[in-house]
């Protein structure tokens, strides 16, 4: 991959005679142009010199590391989010939609050139947005997240600015919880203009699944939390699983609205895809139908069923809206020649109540305690998630691993009993077709007796 991928130009950039270098702190500014034009973007390379973001150590001069260029180039996948384009994988997904395109012009040809796909494999805009020439390969980079830098690039290095100003300048709050799952989600859930579908699923795209949390550590993180919010860990998770659910119901309400359904990927994947086995062998059967048609496919409740057991831990009334939605939403998708529309004003009302208890999250407070009352009342709820099916039991446990590492202070959760009942969670969640409900809710009881015998929180949180 090229770093730089206009190396030439962004070189020129930043050697013309507007491009004023001071040296503040260690860190380079642009001259601030009088009135940049606002919105348009300028690629990663615009952030990786060394003394802006491209440090290869952190740094102590400013509240900054100034070493997230280096993170995300050398350790973050976004960055090669491009080249995974012209894998055989990818290869291989592009000629089967391909053959299975309806009419021609469906086709997409060469993955690494597909709108389709570049939509969320790179930082994709139309050359009127580009403030100078770049190129796909650098992945999703810096501005598929913070946003177009060319209001805010320049001025944004001077002493007193605040990240509010950038803010106003085009930047997008990531500081904000919500914000940031809602950024995170375009791609890893999907909008109107780019989604992963079943037909995509079924040409070798991996299914997308999501937890901020957990999927912010593994990135990993190049940035540093407010340090007097220790339990903010605990927030994202409330927050991103809110707006997860929030927009997860968008998605629904957008796909019942079109020809397109029933979407199988709206549906409990392993419903489908596991394999018979003698009857008084069939979790499926003992645990039966409430609540649907026999044999009709369990609709994937994950981001409910998880989301819910903490919010109940919180704020039990608060829950009562979403869970009427959830239910009149629950029966129809239990009927799937049921009506389409009825279908897709459900899911935009019950969006409207996990919005609500987004906002409520935002603002609350987080402790060790309520940590430990969260996980506990997870591991509660075992029998329920389990039998929503494997995505709800993968959910819960990236859920509780999180929680148990906010909780426990370290990521080396391997090291206590508790740790290790979580991570045998994750063992059974490993071959998804042959996954098993009442073994996935045995271990959450084992779980759940080792959270039972956690005495009142000890008073050191994490550093
Ligand atoms: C809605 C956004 C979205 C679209 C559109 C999309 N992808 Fe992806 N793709 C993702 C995300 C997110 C992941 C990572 C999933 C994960 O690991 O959780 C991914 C992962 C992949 C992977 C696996 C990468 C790896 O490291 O193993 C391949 C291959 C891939 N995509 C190819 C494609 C192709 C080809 C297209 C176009 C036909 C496409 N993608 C369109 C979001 C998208
Ligand atoms: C996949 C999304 C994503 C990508 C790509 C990304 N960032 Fe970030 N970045 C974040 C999030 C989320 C935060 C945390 C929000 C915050 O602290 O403002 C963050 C925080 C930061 C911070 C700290 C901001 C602060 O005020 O503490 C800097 C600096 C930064 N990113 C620079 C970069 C640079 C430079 C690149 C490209 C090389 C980049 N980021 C790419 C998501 C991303
Ligand atoms: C512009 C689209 C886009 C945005 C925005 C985005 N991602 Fe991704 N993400 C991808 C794609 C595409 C991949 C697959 C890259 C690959 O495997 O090469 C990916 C992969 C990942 C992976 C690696 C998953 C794995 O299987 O190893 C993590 C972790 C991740 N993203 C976290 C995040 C987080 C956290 C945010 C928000 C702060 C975020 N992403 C925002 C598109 C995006
Ligand atoms: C309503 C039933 C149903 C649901 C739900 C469903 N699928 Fe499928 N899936 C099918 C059928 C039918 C095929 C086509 C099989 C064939 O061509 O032999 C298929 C094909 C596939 C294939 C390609 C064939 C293979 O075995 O590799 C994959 C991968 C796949 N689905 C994954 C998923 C994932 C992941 C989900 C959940 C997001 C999902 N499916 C949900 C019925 C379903």
């Amino acid at each position: 991959m090229s770093r730089w991928p206009n190396l030439p130009l962004a070189r020129t950039y930043l050697r013309a005679p507007w491009v004023v270098l001071f040296a503040l702190g260690g860190c380079c500014a642009f001259a601030a142009n009088p009135s940049p034009a606002l919105g348009l973007f300028n690629g990663a390379g615009g952030c990786a010199a060394s003394s802006c973001h491209g440090s290869v150590q952190a740094r102590r001069v400013l509240r900054i590391p100034q070493n997230e260029y280096t993170i995300w180039v050398t350790r973050d996948k976004h960055a090669r989010a491009f080249q995974v384009l012209s894998n055989e994988a990818s290869r291989r997904i592009g000629r089967l939609l391909d053959e299975s395109a309806a009419d021609p012009k469906d086709k997409i040809g060469a993955p690494s050139q597909a709108g389709k796909c570049l939509a969320c494999h790179s930082l994709n805009v139309p050359t009127e947005k580009k403030a100078l020439s770049f190129d796909a390969s650098d992945g999703v980079s810096c501005e598929n997240c913070h946003g177009p830098a060319s209001g805010w690039l320049g001025a944004h290095t001077a002493r007193d600015w605040k990240h509010e100003d950038s803010v106003r300048l085009g930047m997008v709050d990531l500081r904000s919880l919500t914000h940031r799952a809602e950024n995170c989600l375009t791609c890893h859930l999907g909008t109107p203009e780019k989604f992963v579908d079943h037909a995509m699923i079924a040409a070798g795209h991996p299914d997308l699944t999501f937890d901020l949390e957990l999927f912010s550590a593994v990135m990993p993180k190049h940035w540093v939390e407010p340090a007097d919010q220790p339990w903010r860990s605990i927030q994202s998770e409330m927050v991103g699983g809110a707006v997860q659910l929030r927009e997860s119901l968008l998605r629904l309400q957008r796909r019942a609205a079109t020809e397109q359904w029933p979407e199988y990927a709206e549906l409990d994947c392993f419903a489908c895809h596991h394999s018979l086995t003698k009857p008084e062998e069939s979790w499926r059967q003992q645990v039966g139908y409430a609540g649907r048609q026999a044999g009709v496919p369990q609709w994937n409740e994950s981001r409910y069923v998880v989301f819910r057991s903490l919010a109940n831990q919180m704020n039990r009334d608060s829950l009562q809206q979403l869970d009427s939605e959830m239910t009149k939403l629950a029966h129809l998708m239990g009927h799937l020649s049921g009506n389409r529309q009825e279908i897709s004003e459900a899911a935009g009302r019950a969006a409207a109540a996990a919005q609500q208890l987004a906002k409520q999250f935002e603002s609350a407070t987080f402790d060790r305690g309520t940590t430990l009352r969260l996980m506990r009342g997870l591991a509660e709820d075992g029998a329920r998630i389990s039998a929503k099916g494997e995505r709800a039991a993968e959910q819960s446990a990236m859920t509780l691993d999180d929680l148990y590492t906010a909780y426990s202070g370290t990521d080396k959760n391997n090291d206590t009993p508790t740790g290790k009942a979580i991570a045998g969670l994750f063992d059974l969640v490993n071959n998804p077709s042959a996954y098993s409900a009442p073994r996935f809710a045995a271990q959450l009881q084992k779980v759940n007796a080792l959270l039972a015998a956690e005495k009142t929180p000890p008073p050191a949180p994490r550093p």
